[in-house]
């Protein structure tokens, strides 16, 4: 059976990759995706979203428009540097041909998990606000839900928007923490794996001569990777990043290292803020059971689930 998915994204570059994995493939069930503000404000994450799903042949996907900040008010800092002005590296197109539904996204998770207890992932690949908001809402949502697969925080990779935070968790580190607190099963695909997956110049070749998916998507991905090249590596290519928590949620990795530890948030304000501070203090002991711990934190996978998706993408010949 295909596993059910809500993805909540930020939707930038890397996002867009994913929402079009999640659409495409046929072992996922995608029943709706929201949206939140973080690599671009909310409100233009909700046109690509939009935009996206058209162009992959999914126009019937419901989209609900969620926070436009923080969960506790405070500054929004958006990353055109990493995803271009229009979260689409610059190269976006036509507006979507369809209004987001007249809900938020908090809500639209609550109603759909409501209606298949038990049986949906939610996969936010963005700040965790509308899935702290979802949580407020309806208290008994972790014991509804299959699972919370996300991208963001790092166990022991080097932060990506300070020395020790990832940008989603660093966003709204206190709507993080409420996430990883709940006693739900939460995997965390952060830094650790996110960045070893690539997607290489070959890859964005590979998409430009496919089909209308994986032409948009070869072609959104030359400013994200030119910021990868400047900032990261040095040659052109780029992190996949979200796309891994959707693979998670599917059952799509191979997984060598993953342990099932305590995770907390670090929101003093101080130079931590934002880190995930993750129990790793089993390690010499294969990592034996933590009391308490429900996050699987992803630490080593194989890298082969970048070929699947741009495969996957670029093999779309039109709806
Ligand atoms: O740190 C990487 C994450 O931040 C990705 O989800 C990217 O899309 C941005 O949201
Ligand atoms: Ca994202």
């Amino acid at each position: 059976m295909a596993t059910k998915m809500i993805l909540d994204c930020d939707t930038g570059v890397d996002d867009t990759m994913a929402i079009m994995y999640a659409a495409l493939h046929p072992d996922i069930d995608l029943l709706a995706v929201g949206t939140v503000w973080g690599n671009v404000e909310v409100e233009r994450g909700t046109r690509n979203t939009l935009r996206v799903l058209d162009i992959v042949g999914r126009g019937e996907v419901p989209v609900a428009q969620g926070a436009a900040g923080p969960l506790l008010g405070g500054p929004t800092e958006y990353a055109y540097h990493v995803h271009g002005d229009d979260g689409q590296g610059n190269a976006g197109d036509a507006e979507p041909v369809r209004a987001a539904e007249p809900t938020t996204a908090a809500q639209q998770i609550i109603d759909i998990v409501r209606q298949h207890p038990g049986e949906v992932w939610l996969v936010p690949v963005g700040p965790l606000t509308n899935i702290a908001t979802a949580l407020a809402l309806d208290p008994e949502l972790p014991k509804l839900v299959a699972g919370v697969s996300l991208m963001g925080g790092s166990a022991s990779a080097p932060g990506n928007v300070s020395f020790v935070a990832e940008a989603n968790i660093w966003h709204d580190a206190e709507a993080a923490q409420a996430v990883f607190a709940a006693k739900w099963p939460v995997v965390m695909a952060g830094l650790d794996v996110t960045m070893k997956v690539l997607i290489t110049a070959e890859h964005r070749d590979q998409m430009l001569a496919g089909g209308p998916a994986g032409q948009y998507m070869g072609r959104i991905i030359e400013f994200y990777g030119e910021f990868y090249r400047d900032m990261v590596f040095g040659d052109w290519s780029c992190a996949m990043h979200d796309s891994i928590a959707v693979a998670a949620a599917a059952g799509h990795l191979d997984v060598q290292l993953a342990p099932v530890v305590n995770v907390e948030v670090d929101t003093t304000g101080g130079p931590g803020h934002g880190q995930t501070l993750v129990d790793l203090r089993g390690k010499y002991r294969g990592y034996p059971e933590q009391e308490g711990a429900h996050t699987t934190v992803l630490m080593e996978i194989s890298d082969s689930i970048a070929d699947t998706v741009v495969s996957l993408i670029t093999d779309f010949q039109g709806a």
